[in-house]
C-alpha cells in the first residue's frame, strides 16, 4: 500500500541510480529524521549502514557541524569564488595543508566527479604549457570508479554505469591484473605485489611517455566490488610516474578523511601523488563541497600574463561554497578533537569480527576483508541463482528489519559512519545474518 507522499512522489521523482520499476513493489523510503547512524521513516528506525552512499562520515546532524553551518548562514551562505575571498574558505585551505603535508595548493569544485575531472584536465594543461604536449594519454586501474560525468565514466570501470555513454568516451586504457587482497593475512605479505608489478609495469611501458596521468582509487575501489589492494602498489605506481613525468592522480573521495584511518589511503604507502582529490567525508556529508590539492610545481605553469592564456579556466558555480567550506572546517575539528582517525584504526578488527559472525550464522559469506571503516564479503552464491539479484533481496530484507544496507551486487560491506558505537554494530549483525538466511536459508 503506497502512502499518499509515495504516490505524489512516484509521479515526479526519478530517483538516482534506480530502476524505477523497482518501486512499485518496494517504494522509496519516507524519511521523516536522522540521527548519528539512524535513519527515522514512517515505519520505524533504519540503520544508516552505509553512511547514506558513504559521505556520512561522522553520522547525520553532528551538533558541532550543524553549528558551524548555522553560523556561516548568519553571514552569508554562498558568494561567487573567483574575484572573492572569506575567512572561512582560507581557513580550510590552511587546515587542508596542515593535515596533507607536500601540498601547497586547493581547487575547490562543487562534487567528486567534478573535482577528478579538474585533476585530469588540469594534468593535460600542465603537460601543454610545460614542453611535453605528447603527453596526452589518462591511464586507471581496472574495476575503478571515479564518478558519473562522461570523462569519469570513461576512466572508471564499472560497466553498467557507463555502458550506454561509451560512444562518447575517450579511451582511457585500464590496467588489469591487480593483485587484490582478499583476507587479513594479505595485508601481511607484500609479495603478491612485486609478482604483479612485472605485468603491470609491462602494461604502463606500452605506453611509455604519452602517459598525462594514472587515476587510481588508492587502495580501496569502492563501487567496483570493495576491492582492496596493498598500498605498495601506490608507491610503485608513483615511482613510475615520477620517472616518466607524469602524474599520480589519487581519488579520495572514498578512502581519504579518516575512512582508513588516515586523511589520505596514501599515506600508507608513503607518497604524496601528484594530485590528491577529496569530497564525502570532507564535509561530513553535509554538502557537496570537493577540492583537489596540489603543489606549487603544478601551480607555477600556469602563472603568467593573462594574454599567454595559460590560466586554469575550471568554474563550478558553487565551488568553495561557504557553507560547504564551515561544514568542513567543523569536520576537520571533529575528527582532530575527538581523534577520529586513531578510533578508526582501533575499531578495524572489530568490523571484520561482525562479518565473521554474520558468516558463523549464515554459512554464506566468502573473502571477507576490511580495513579502516570497511568491512566487506561476497555471498557464496548457491548454484542455480547466479543471475538473480540477492544483493537487491537481500537490501529488501534488511530494511523491512530496520537497516538500509545495499549490497554492490552480491557484495555485502558495512561503511558506516566512522564514530558508529559498538551497540549499533551488534544490531546490524543480526539483522544483516537474518536477511542474508531469509533470502539464502
Ligand atoms: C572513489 C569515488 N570517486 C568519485 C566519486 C564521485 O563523487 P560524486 O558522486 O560526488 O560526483 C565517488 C562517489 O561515490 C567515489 O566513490
Amino acid at each position: 500500500m503506497l502512502s499518499d507522499l509515495q504516490k505524489r512522489d512516484l509521479k515526479h521523482l526519478w530517483h538516482p541510480c534506480s530502476q524505477m520499476k523497482d518501486y512499485e513493489d518496494f517504494p522509496p523510503i519516507e524519511i521523516t529524521g536522522a540521527e548519528g547512524t539512524i535513519l527515522q521513516t514512517e515505519d520505524g528506525e533504519l540503520i544508516d549502514i552505509i553512511s547514506s552512499w558513504w559521505c556520512k562520515s561522522l553520522g547525520h546532524r553532528h551538533p558541532k557541524i550543524q553549528e558551524a553551518v548555522k553560523a556561516q548562514m548568519d553571514s552569508f551562505e554562498h558568494v561567487i569564488l573567483a574575484n572573492t575571498t572569506n575567512a572561512t574558505i582560507v581557513r580550510l585551505c590552511e587546515e587542508l595543508i596542515a593535515l596533507c603535508p607536500g601540498y601547497d595548493k586547493v581547487f575547490f569544485a562543487d562534487s567528486g566527479s567534478d573535482t577528478v575531472e579538474v585533476a585530469m584536465k588540469m594534468s593535460l594543461q600542465y603537460h601543454l604549457q610545460s614542453g611535453s604536449p605528447e603527453k596526452k594519454k589518462f591511464l586507471a586501474l581496472e574495476n575503478g570508479y571515479h564518478g558519473e560525468t562522461v570523462l569519469t565514466l570513461a576512466t572508471g570501470d564499472c560497466g553498467l554505469y557507463g555502458e550506454p555513454y561509451r560512444s562518447l568516451m575517450p579511451d582511457v586504457p585500464k590496467i588489469t591484473a591487480i593483485p587484490y587482497v582478499n583476507s587479513q593475512q594479505e595485508w601481511e605479505d607484500s609479495q603478491k605485489v612485486e609478482e604483479a608489478w612485472k605485468g603491470i609495469e609491462v602494461q604502463l611501458n606500452k605506453f611509455g611517455s604519452s602517459v598525462a596521468g594514472i587515476v587510481i582509487e588508492p587502495v580501496i575501489q569502492g563501487a567496483g566490488g570493495m576491492l582492496f589492494y596493498h598500498p605498495l602498489l601506490i608507491k610503485k605506481l608513483y615511482d613510475w610516474c615520477e620517472k616518466k613525468g607524469s602524474h599520480l592522480i589519487a581519488d579520495e573521495i572514498l578512502s581519504g578523511m579518516g575512512r582508513l584511518g588516515q586523511a589520505r589511503a596514501c599515506e600508507l604507502a608513503g607518497v604524496n601523488p601528484h594530485m590528491s582529490v577529496f569530497s564525502k567525508s570532507l564535509t561530513g556529508g553535509f554538502s557537496p563541497l570537493a577540492c583537489m590539492l596540489t603543489s606549487n610545481d603544478i601551480f607555477e605553469a600556469f602563472y603568467d600574463d593573462y594574454e599567454t592564456g595559460k590560466a586554469f579556466m575550471h568554474s563550478n558555480t558553487y565551488c568553495g561554497s561557504a557553507i560547504g567550506a564551515a561544514a568542513a572546517v567543523a569536520s576537520l575539528g571533529v575528527y582532530r578533537d575527538e581523534d577520529v582517525f586513531a578510533r578508526v584504526r582501533e575499531n578495524e578488527s572489530y568490523l571484520l569480527e561482525c562479518f565473521e559472525e554474520i558468516h558463523r550464522n549464515t554459512g554464506h559469506l566468502q573473502n571477507i576483508r576490511a580495513r579502516g571503516a570497511i568491512v566487506a564479503a561476497d555471498l557464496l552464491v548457491p548454484e542455480g541463482l547466479e543471475k538473480s539479484r540477492l544483493g537487491y533481496e537481500i537490501y529488501r530484507e534488511a530494511v523491512k528489519r530496520g537497516m538500509l544496507f545495499r549490497p554492490l551486487g552480491n557484495t555485502l560491506y558495512f561503511l558506516p559512519p566512522l564514530n558508529t558505537d559498538k551497540v549499533v554494530f551488534e544490531r546490524a549483525v543480526e539483522i544483516a545474518s537474518a536477511s542474508v538466511k531469509a533470502i539464502l536459508g
